[in-house]
């Protein structure tokens, strides 16, 4: 396998790991801002999926010996990551948010659920971990879990827009 590959797969793991573990604090974030119950509880399942997310991935990593220390996300992952902290800031200014807020920050993360399942993990991610590793180690089995919850995400933030925006789930 070319360095060049083992490059971007380091950056890849490891800049997955970093956007992860923001999206999990940004999800808690908005659990603690949001008085509606069901939408709270869902908020706050996404964002203790995600936490898991970046320990299988970092676990994976380290068994890969790849994991990194430091390294540029915001420059690799672009739009995506300067989405991320604007929503952050966002929500910095504010001690409670009404439902229509909620529906307009959870619009720009859905994009970032959307990055972050298949097209990432299963169509970038896993075929790189396979050129690189002779064994599967059942990294396939991790993948394919978190790529399921990442189904999932997706489907319960649409959920939760959609309840934002008529009131009915
Ligand atoms: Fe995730
Ligand atoms: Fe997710």
């Amino acid at each position: 396998m070319y360095n060049i590959n083992v490059e971007i797969l380091k950056k890849i793991l490891n800049c997955s790991i970093a956007l992860e573990e923001k999206v999990s604090k940004v999800y808690l974030s908005l659990a603690k801002k949001v008085s509606e119950l069901s939408a709270k509880v869902l908020l706050e399942i996404i964002a203790f999926e995600s936490e898991k997310h970046a320990l299988i991935l970092r676990e994976i990593a380290n068994l890969l010996n790849l994991a990194f220390q430091s390294i540029d996300c915001r420059e690799f992952l672009g739009a995506l990551y300067i989405d991320l902290e604007r929503v952050e800031y966002e929500l910095h200014k504010k001690e409670s948010l009404g439902l229509e807020e909620l529906a307009k920050l959870l619009e720009s993360l859905i994009i970032i659920e959307n990055f972050a399942g298949e097209e990432t993990y299963h169509k970038l991610l896993l075929p790189l971990i396979k050129d690189f590793i002779s064994r599967d180690y059942f990294i396939t089995m991790l993948i394919d879990k978190i790529v399921s919850d990442e189904k999932f995400h997706e489907k319960a933030i649409e959920s939760i827009i959609h309840f934002s925006k008529t009131g009915t789930s």
